[in-house]
């Protein structure tokens, strides 16, 4: 189901201060498709997320799922929580301790008044699908960490929601267990093909999840796009280092091709893809480490020259920073290399990996 959101605002006063926490959030997620809201701590993602679930009430706009509309203000319209036909999965387990696994994952439907026979075989189909078969009658606290994110996630799932709603569900697992849980979730909800809501601050997480990332600073959506298009093509300088390391220099367009801009900057002039921007603009060069050709053709184009200043070992690659006069430029290295630190070194990088955005 695809849910819009239009206008959305939440402001919070906390001590004689206003806060922001949705200023005007205009978006619109595609049914049947995972999407990710990614930003750093208190840009308002578990705020948006409670205002579609409803556990928030907006102070204006509109929020639409479906065909319903579940919230406005201008409209008063008001759709309660448990009318909403969401599932969600929230940071903290939210599994009850006490309760085993079976009666976990039967609450909701035991809430919803749904004959017993009916329960067993939801919960049943339920488990199953998560791959819990068998754990019925484990407490909820015997399991392992992964299991007890999937006894929540079968929670979630076990009333067929139209939408599912995921607030950082993986963060209180260890690095390993995350990366499987993370494959698990996405083979899952691609079975599953309903519409999927995923909010986190990990952006390795949103790139291996998402269809679609929308990415948040302060109350407002910044960029929306897929997993490549935000990390090779943002448009906007927040979102390009936020998705990854970059390098980002301040440049100023002094030439235009059809193809091409021709940029001034603190390592050179550099030949960049071409972009339209709004003149008042002012522009950032956006080079990933991995882009950077440390093997250039004589007559390569953007062929540039500085000394190693650090060189890091990181196993797959040697972190390195490159002096270029005022910059310091990041490269990965192959791990192979016989760089050493002060050595120079001379670098190219292909005009369409030399990305404009807007600072
Ligand atoms: N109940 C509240 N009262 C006052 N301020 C609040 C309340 N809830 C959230 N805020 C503020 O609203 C802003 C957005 O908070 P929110 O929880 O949505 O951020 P977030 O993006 O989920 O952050 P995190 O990644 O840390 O979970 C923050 O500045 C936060 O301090
Ligand atoms: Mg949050």
């Amino acid at each position: 189901m695809q849910i819009t959101i239009t206008g959305l605002k939440k402001h919070y006063h906390s001590e004689g201060k206003t806060i922001r926490a949705l200023d005007g959030v205009n978006l619109t997620i595609e049914a049947n498709k995972i999407f990710t809201l990614l930003g750093p701590s208190g840009c308002g993602k578990t705020t948006l997320l409670r205002c579609i679930v409803g556990l928030e009430t907006p102070d204006e706009g509109e929020i639409k799922i479906g065909d319903t509309i579940v919230w406005s203000n201008e409209k008063n319209i008001y759709v309660p929580t448990e009318k909403r036909e969401l599932g969600m999965v929230f940071q903290t387990y939210a599994i009850w301790p006490h309760m085993n696994v079976f009666n976990n994952v039967a609450y909701p439907l035991q809430n919803m008044k749904m004959p017993k026979d009916e329960i067993a075989k939801r919960v049943a189909k339920t488990l199953k699908f998560v791959q819990l078969e068998g754990f019925e009658n484990r407490p909820a606290t015997r399991l392992s960490g992964g299991q007890q994110q999937r006894v929540a996630l079968a929670r979630a799932l076990v009333a067929e929601p139209k939408v599912i709603l995921f607030d950082e569900p993986l963060s209180n697992l260890d690095a390993k267990l995350r990366e499987e849980t993370r494959k698990e979730l996405r083979m899952f909800l691609g079975e599953l093909g309903i519409t999927a809501v995923y909010v986190t601050h990990d952006r390795v997480e949103a790139l291996a999840l998402s269809d679609m990332i929308g990415v948040m600073r302060a109350g407002n959506i910044v960029e929306l796009g897929t997993p490549k298009k935000i990390y090779f093509d943002a448009d906007h300088q927040f979102v390009a280092d936020f998705i990854g390391r970059a390098n980002l220099i301040p440049a100023k367009v002094t030439e235009e091709t059809s193809e091409h801009s021709l940029v001034t900057t603190a390592i050179g002039s550099v030949v960049c893809q071409k972009r339209s921007f709004d003149p008042s603009d002012e522009l950032t060069l956006c080079i990933r480490p991995e882009f950077l050709d440390f093997k250039p053709a004589s007559d390569a184009i953007n062929r540039i020259t500085g000394v190693v200043e650090q060189m890091v070992f990181v196993g797959e690659v040697y972190e390195s920073e490159i002096r270029v006069g005022t910059e310091l430029i990041f490269a990965k290295l192959d791990p192979q290399t016989t760089l050493k630190e002060g050595d120079h070194v001379t670098f190219s990088m292909k005009p369409e990996h030399c990305l404009l955005v807007s600072r």
